[in-house]
């Protein structure tokens, strides 16, 4: 979708934007290399209509309308309280995507946006039903770092093996779990690892025949599936320092990324900037569908 020079190229008035983003910690959200993802992919298809799925604190909504200045934006999150950036002239809705009627836009110039950390798998009948063909999705990570479907997932043919930790501290979680557990709700589908300050909890691929079919029916419909490269080369230790941290995980002998837009010592970025780098990326992508 952009060669590398292309994308070089277009970092410099990138930055010009984002050294104005008014949430210099958007903790949660988007950071640079999914901020200029963004940038490079809605300059791209310059869509007449943009929904946001998920807009915590507005700083991808900022981002779209400093991209795009004529386009009609949509923003969604069941939780608009969060805000700090607010626009008159961006739709702001609260129930989910699905429960909008989107017939009257023209779908060839329309993106979604997918940034509510809510399973593709969900999304699948809502986009067929309603012929989106752009989306953008933003937590694209692969098989045991997240807790639900990806695009990636699907694309690559991957079953989604859950893992789930709960400290012994966190009573709540806990006790929820136990409740599920002595309920039979798992079938016995579970493996349980004991650690004296935590549990590990992995759920196995259980995958219905209908679920499959809808994997099926999308991949056939994927003109265009583009992983949005990380700027400086993927630094796994510091994605996920959490988690190998807290839970003692490993590092998995493969995980694959794009080979990085810059290399090492090509270009330097401002303190600020550097810090953000890697810190968040998840493999953002663009899908074009039939
Ligand atoms: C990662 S944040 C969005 C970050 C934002 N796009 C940014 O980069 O600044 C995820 C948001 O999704 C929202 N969310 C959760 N479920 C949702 C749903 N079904 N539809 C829309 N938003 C949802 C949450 O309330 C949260 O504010």
């Amino acid at each position: 979708m952009f060669n590398k020079s292309f994308l070089k190229k277009n970092l410099t008035p990138f930055l010009e934007i984002y050294k104005n983003r008014p949430i210099k910690n958007n903790q949660s959200g988007m950071k640079i290399d999914h901020c200029f993802a963004l940038f490079c992919f809605l300059n791209k298809i310059k869509p007449d209509y943009i929904i946001e799925s998920g807009v915590w604190k507005g700083q991808t909504t900022w981002l779209i309308k400093r991209v795009l200045k004529k386009s009609k934006i949509f923003s969604i999150d069941i939780d608009l309280s969060n805000r700090e950036v607010i626009y008159d002239d961006v739709k702001y809705l609260n129930k989910d995507i699905s429960k909008y009627n989107w017939k009257k836009l023209n779908k060839n110039k329309t993106v979604i946006i997918f940034d509510d950390h809510v399973c593709f798998s969900k999304r699948l009948d809502f986009i067929k039903k309603n012929k989106f063909k752009h989306i953008i999705f933003d937590d694209n990570l692969p098989n045991h770092h997240i807790s639900y479907y990806t695009p990636k997932m699907i694309y690559e043919r991957q079953y989604l093996i859950k893992k789930e930790f709960i400290k012994y501290s966190n009573i709540y979680r806990l006790i929820k779990f136990v409740i599920r557990y002595f309920k039979n709700e798992f079938k016995g589908n579970i493996k349980l690892n004991f650690n004296y300050k935590f549990i590990k909890i992995t759920y196995p691929e259980n995958i219905s025949e209908e679920l499959n079919k809808k994997f099926l029916s999308i991949r056939k419909k994927i003109k265009i599936y583009y992983e949005f490269p990380p700027l400086k080369k993927f630094n796994y230790r510091n994605r996920f320092k959490k988690i190998l941290k807290n839970f003692y995980e490993e590092i998995p002998k493969t995980y694959k990324v794009q080979k990085p837009i810059f290399n090492k010592n090509e270009i330097k970025f401002s303190r600020d900037l550097e810090q953000e780098l890697n810190v968040q990326y998840s493999n953002i992508c663009y899908i074009n569908l039939n």
